[in-house]
């Protein structure tokens, strides 16, 4: 087990593309890390590059505090998983597992008592003498996890290792990582694109567009104080409102003509300031009625949450989307009014949050 630390890490592929822009990240002991962005920001090249797979352009990895930037993949002592878990489909299920002890030259009898020890410690004794064809997505992921276990790596490195499952396979499997990683106490890397995934599994979440890391913080933090307008609208299961404003100088802030609460940010602004103010559906509060503070428009569109409904205004502010309780009568097409809650409003000027 051991920590990871990436200094300044550089990659740009052969073609020009700057996958990695001098990323810096301390990941601790035993800490389970996320790395949360979309398609294309660099995440797989970050994973690929502490394991070896890629040579740095620039930088440096640093594995238990070993420099291991020049090393070969096999001499870090980290394991990966492929979001297609890479079995080998002719194998069994045990010569899967002991696929990495065999490279490793450990005698044949003790690989299969370690492949079964593994196996079992993962629920998968009564499947050893199966192959891969014959097995569930979720049980295909355990194996993977099983083989990466097995060399008792100083870190994992799991690319998506949800990806390929269900939506329900994919929320048992999560609770399932997150008991294992909790046992082991053994340092992971987790890639997903999946925010709902990172917040519920990761110890900290580093947030990436771009091959740039744009924050790093507990899931708390991240969803609380998203520190710009791209983690503020990558971050959150209803994406966050993020309207245009102008800040008054009296704590509120004019947005589409109303003037709302400028929360714990508009005292540092002076009047006339441009922001963007930020206001996530679940923080406003749902009115019949015209009240004071509120955003206005006309219910365009209404979204069924199961236990709750997700609710489009349509307004001088522009769009304004509200989570309202499931009991309430929400009709098309009339107005409806949004009050935000002070407290858990967020302010943004040229991008960044005003503290
Ligand atoms: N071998 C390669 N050669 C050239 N460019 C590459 C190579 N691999 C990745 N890239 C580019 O580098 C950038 C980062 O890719 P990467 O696969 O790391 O993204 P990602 O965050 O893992 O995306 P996804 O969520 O789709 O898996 C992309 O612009 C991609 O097109
Ligand atoms: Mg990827």
């Amino acid at each position: 087990m051991a920590a990871i630390a990436l200094d300044r890490l550089t990659k740009v592929y052969p073609g020009g593309v700057n996958a990695l822009d001098a990323v810096g990240l301390d990941i601790a002991d035993g800490e389970f890390f996320a790395l949360l962005g979309p398609s294309g920001c660099g995440k797989t090249t970050l994973l690929r590059t502490i394991a070896g797979l890629e040579e740095a352009t620039g930088g440096s990895v640093l594995i238990g505090g070993e420099n291991v930037t020049a090393l070969p993949p096999g001499r870090r002592d980290v394991a990966m998983v492929f979001q297609d878990y890479a079995l080998f489909p002719h194998m069994t299920v045990s010569d899967n597992i002991a696929y990495p002890l065999r490279i490793k030259k450990v005698p044949g009898g003790e690989r299969r008592a370690k492949a079964a020890g593994t196996a079992g410690e993962l629920g998968l004794s009564a499947l050893l003498t199966r192959r891969p064809g014959q097995l569930s997505g979720g049980q295909q992921q355990r194996v993977a996890l099983a083989r990466a276990m097995a060399c008792h790596p100083r870190a994992f490195l799991l690319d998506e290792p949800l990806s390929n499952l269900d939506a329900r396979m994919r929320l048992e499997a999560r609770t399932f990582l997150k008991r294992l990683q909790r046992e082991l106490r053994v340092t992971c890397v987790f890639v997903t694109h999946d925010q709902a995934e990172a917040l519920a599994l990761a110890d900290r979440i580093a947030v990436m567009e771009d091959g740039r890391v744009r924050q790093v913080g507990s899931p708390a933090e991240v969803f609380r104080r998203p520190a710009n307008t791209f983690v503020a609208s990558f971050i959150g299961s209803t994406p966050m409102n993020l309207l245009d404003g102008e800040a008054t100088g009296d704590g509120t802030v004019a947005v589409g003509g109303a003037r709302v609460p400028g929360g714990p940010g508009a005292a540092g602004l002076a009047a006339g300031e441009k922001v963007v103010y930020g206001v996530r559906p679940e923080y406003l509060e749902y009115r019949t009625e015209p009240a004071e503070g509120a955003l206005s428009g006309e219910i365009t569109v209404v979204e069924n949450l199961g236990s709750a409904q997700l609710v489009t205004l349509d307004g001088p502010a522009g769009s304004v989307q509200v989570v309202v309780d499931e009991d309430t009568e929400v009709p098309l097409t009339t107005t409806g009014w949004a009050v935000p809650r002070r407290d858990r409003v967020l302010l943004y000027r040229d991008g960044e949050l005003v503290a």
